[in-house]
């Protein structure tokens, strides 16, 4: 037998939560002004390693990359930001007329890590990057997006934590500080971190070898190099968030794995109770340069992107309800001629935005009941020869026992006109006029 590959897996049983969690992250996107967009799942490499940063983690030992058979080096996509600022330029968004353009997307991101829990190569991410905004307010407003998202969610006891890298200026000056702080501790650090202190020393701070390191635990905080009107900025998110009612922790420590930031960065955590070490299930900040450096306009921009894998996982210990699969009528069978009638009456109910379903196996009577269990059915229609004859089914309420006869002409209004009766708790219906 083919098994699905290392790091894979099928969402079976889960869809419900995959369904609320995305049903949620279009409705909250829209509060927010963010529109959908989707980009390829692959991407020329070249765009992660001018993004998201030659020395990261991600780009040096994780993306996926192949040779295509005209010889183009693609990669499947690590992240969603890199693609979406490629998009952004090359589909000229810097030039619409609304500003900032806001995008959200939801889809699969793939990297090549050690699969442990809340760890996958191939994971799904619901993010959101907006473009055109430098004012703090925006950082600030990203970062009360992603928090009503887990508020419609109901997920408690999650953390912001936030920082500040500041602006060129004050990244240059950090660089130089963490490279003067690491000098004399460098050579008993992992070949990594020595890699590291040469080309990028703030990689140092996310090494998973070395986490624990005296060095790293001492190491400056960004905050004390950042430039006055730096500083200025990240007590301007602190104002935007205190005033939107957004608790947040101020975290030196936070420098994130991608190199393009500046300015804020943020994760949002639950607890290690919950998930263990990957506990992050949101990450992001404010990338100014990054459209510039794909040769785009000058353009700031500041997004997030969630984790799916693990908000899920975190919503299961949590017991969040996901929509229970539901049919409106389910249509009980006795009889070929029955057959043909209960797809004429299922079609046009289903036209009319009923879920109907029936059997299709020629089960019996017992066996056709507990399909309509199983379906989670409100009403069980049956329909045999005679009932062919006589133009009426006979309508059992499964929620009261309640059992009727109801002309084929009228049935389709009558399971309406009792589904919207104030007792019906359906959860999971489009039906106009029906109680939600
Ligand atoms: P990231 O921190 O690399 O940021 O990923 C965001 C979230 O994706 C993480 O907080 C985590 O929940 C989830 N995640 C990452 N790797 C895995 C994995 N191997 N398995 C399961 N879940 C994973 C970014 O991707 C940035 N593009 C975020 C961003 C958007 N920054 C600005 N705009």
């Amino acid at each position: 037998m083919i098994r699905r590959m290392k790091g894979t897996y099928d969402i079976t049983t889960d869809i419900g939560y995959y369904q609320a969690v995305e049903k949620q992250a279009h409705r909250v996107s829209k509060l927010y002004g963010f529109k959908e967009i989707r980009t390829p799942h692959f991407e020329a490499r070249d765009l992660y390693h001018r993004s998201v940063g030659e020395d990261t983690d991600i780009v040096s030992k994780e993306t996926y990359d192949f040779e295509d058979r005209g010889g183009r080096i693609n990669t499947l996509r690590p992240e969603g930001t890199a693609g979406v600022v490629r998009a952004f330029i090359e589909n000229k968004l810097y030039a619409e007329k609304e500003i900032p353009q806001k995008k959200y997307y939801l889809g699969s991101m793939f990297r090549y890590e050690r699969p442990q829990k809340g760890r996958f190569r191939e994971f799904r991410q619901f993010g959101a990057e907006s473009f055109g905004a430098a004012h703090p307010s925006a950082d600030a407003e990203i970062i009360a997006y992603a928090v009503t998202f887990l508020r419609a969610l109901k997920l408690k006891d999650v953390k912001v934590h936030i920082n500040a890298l500041g602006d060129k200026d004050s990244k240059i000056a950090y660089q130089k500080a963490l490279k003067d702080h690491f000098k004399d501790h460098i050579g008993d650090m992992c070949r990594d971190c020595q890699k590291r202190y040469k080309e990028n020393a703030m990689r140092i701070l996310d090494c998973k070898v070395d986490k624990d390191h005296h060095a790293i635990k001492s190491a400056p905080k960004t905050i004390d190099l950042l430039t006055d009107a730096d500083k200025a900025h990240f007590e301007s998110v602190k104002d935007y968030l205190e005033v939107m009612n957004i608790p947040f922790i101020i975290d030196h420590n936070l420098v994130r794995g991608l190199d393009y930031y500046t300015h804020t960065v943020f994760e949002i955590k639950v607890s290690e109770a919950l998930l263990g070490s990957q506990n992050a299930i949101c990450g992001g900040g404010r990338y100014n340069h990054l459209v510039e450096s794909l040769e785009g306009p000058a353009t700031p921009a500041v997004g997030f992107a969630f984790g799916l894998e693990r908000l899920i996982m975190a919503l299961k210990e949590n017991n969040y309800p996901t929509d229970t699969p539901y049919a409106h009528i389910y249509m009980v069978i006795m009889g070929e001629k029955a057959r043909l009638k209960a797809h004429d009456l299922m079609q046009k109910m289903r036209l009319g935005g009923l879920m109907a379903d029936a059997d299709y196996l020629q089960k019996n009577i017992k066996g056709q009941f507990k399909q309509s269990e199983h379906k989670n059915a409100r009403f069980v229609a049956i329909i045999g020869d005679a009932e062919v004859d006589g133009g009426a089914v006979n309508l059992k309420d499964q929620k009261t026992g309640e059992e009727t006869p109801v002309a084929f002409e009228t049935l389709y209004a009558e399971v309406v006109e009792r589904l919207t009766r104030p007792t019906h708790e359906c959860q999971d219906c489009d039906h106009k006029g029906e109680k939600k």
